[in-house]
């Protein structure tokens, strides 16, 4: 028997902008309510039993509950509409966009091109990837990394995405939760509740570096707990956790038989002595317990070419492997070669790119710190700012009262052309994200802009 299923959003809408109920709660863990699992994720708006099921039509339900309650993802929002003021001749400055302002490394195009004209490389690849890249990822993760893996342990996917979503497919059965330190990446819930899992916010403050402790994991930890996502150096905030941290957190998820799925995407953009430790390293008990996801996309300027993986324990690979192979199946052939090249080659290009990082993340961060009503604690890897703007709320601007971030951000882009993607979109209210990937020029004058306007607040 099926219930009646609400017609558009249900999840989302019931109860806030995410479908998260996470509103501006003080730091500690936030059971996700509107999650449910597949199996009860039907809302039977008010009708039960056989009245649902004689007036439920296939008109009444287009778009299924589960992928209804999918949000648009806020980020790419925000570039899409910077991006259509720009193209009606607008001059707006975009800090929405995550991904390098770089172009690919020339010798990684070349390998590219070279495939393109081989006729080996313009057919299938095994689902799971051309066993030369996985020999090569396995390589670059005991170079890099200081984690022995096998090429067996390696699933090739289309970029980090495709792995954190197939990570969450195969780890979770409808209702298990999943610790999710906010603010997050905006994707990390989604792929969650489409697992049927559900997702524990466990809020960290700007006061706290947003380095999430082991004492909030554990008040978060229930007998559902199956997995502890970890990313870091982190989306959206720059937070970078110490080797200490890391070692802690991974012996309290060893201790509790707790997965880890540790997203090292921005491993090699850290700053000012910061330091990058895999969990699995830290804590090498954990290796059976624990999924790596990373790609090509921000260490080589290569977002576009979609390349990245999962590592994990055999059985877990060989399951999601599965998986892929009846969704997408290979990786661009091409994009596999180019990856090849990437990850075998130097680290010459994001040492580059470090430096230039470095350099607007100081710039960003002085300067956001002027801004009166605007605090910003240091980050120290990825290229992220994440002020806190909540000293603005309540407060009017240009004849209007600013009653959130989100708000506040689509002020910003009408009145000052500058493109932030606000807090609500990573789980924590109150806070603007703000990429530094963009040049130097362009940096000045949009944080420019943004104080002059913000100065008016009153
Ligand atoms: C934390 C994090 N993980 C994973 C990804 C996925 O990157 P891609 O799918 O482009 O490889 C991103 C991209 O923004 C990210 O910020």
């Amino acid at each position: 028997m099926l219930p009646q299923p609400v017609h558009g959003r249900a999840g989302a809408e019931a109860s806030g902008p995410r479908g998260t109920s996470v509103g501006r709660q003080p730091p500690g863990p936030n059971r996700d309510t509107s999650a449910k699992p597949f199996a009860t994720a039907w809302d039977d708006g008010g009708m039960t039993g056989t009245a649902a099921t004689a007036t439920r039509s296939v008109t009444t339900h287009r778009v299924s509950a589960r992928i209804g309650a999918i949000t648009e993802s806020a980020t790419l929002a925000v570039d899409a509409k910077a991006k259509a003021k720009k193209a009606a001749g607008e001059d707006v400055v975009g800090f929405g966009a995550g991904e390098p302002d770089f172009p690919t490394p020339p010798a990684i195009v070349a390998a590219a091109v070279a495939a393109c004209a081989d006729p080996r490389y313009h057919r299938y690849t095994p689902a799971g990837g051309l066993p030369e890249l996985k020999a090569a990822i396995a390589a670059k993760t005991l170079r890099d990394s200081g984690y022995a893996v096998t090429a067996g342990q390696v699933l090739v996917t289309n970029g980090g995405k495709q792995a954190v979503y197939e990570a969450f497919a195969t780890l979770l059965d409808p209702g298990d939760e999943v610790l999710l330190p906010a603010p997050y990446w905006t994707t990390y819930p989604e792929a969650v509740k489409l697992a049927g899992g559900v997702p524990v916010d466990v809020v960290t403050t700007e006061e706290q570096g947003y380095r999430v402790t082991v004492e909030q994991l554990e008040a978060a930890r229930t007998e559902r707990t199956k997995v502890l996502l970890w990313c870091s150096p982190s989306n959206p905030t720059g937070a970078v956790a110490s080797p200490e941290e890391v070692e802690v957190i991974g012996r309290w998820a060893l201790e509790h038989g707790i997965w880890v799925v540790a997203d090292e995407i921005y491993e090699h953009l850290v700053y000012g002595g910061a330091q990058h430790v895999s969990m699995p390293v830290a804590v090498p008990e954990l290796a059976d317990q624990c999924v790596v996801v990373n790609g090509v996309a921000k260490t080589y300027a290569m977002t576009g070419w979609r390349v990245g993986w999962l590592i994990g324990p055999a059985d877990i690979v060989k399951a999601a492997t599965n998986l892929q192979s009846h969704a997408t199946s290979n990786v661009s052939n091409v994009s596999q070669v180019a990856a090849i090249a990437a990850v075998s080659g130097d680290l010459s290009a994001v040492a580059e790119m470090r430096t230039a990082f470095d350099r607007r993340r100081q710039t960003m961060v002085r300067m956001l710190n002027e801004i009166p009503g605007v605090t910003c604690p240091e980050p120290h890897g990825a290229f992220y700012c994440y002020p806190s703007v909540k000293a603005l709320l309540g407060k009017s601007l240009r004849g209007k009262r600013i009653e959130s971030s989100a708000g506040l951000a689509e002020l910003v882009l009408d009145e000052a052309g500058v493109a932030v993607v606000p807090g609500e979109a990573f789980g924590t209210p109150g806070y603007f994200r703000l990429s530094y990937a963009l040049g130097d020029a362009d940096l000045e004058k949009g944080v420019t802009r943004l104080k002059e306007l913000l100065s008016e607040a009153v």
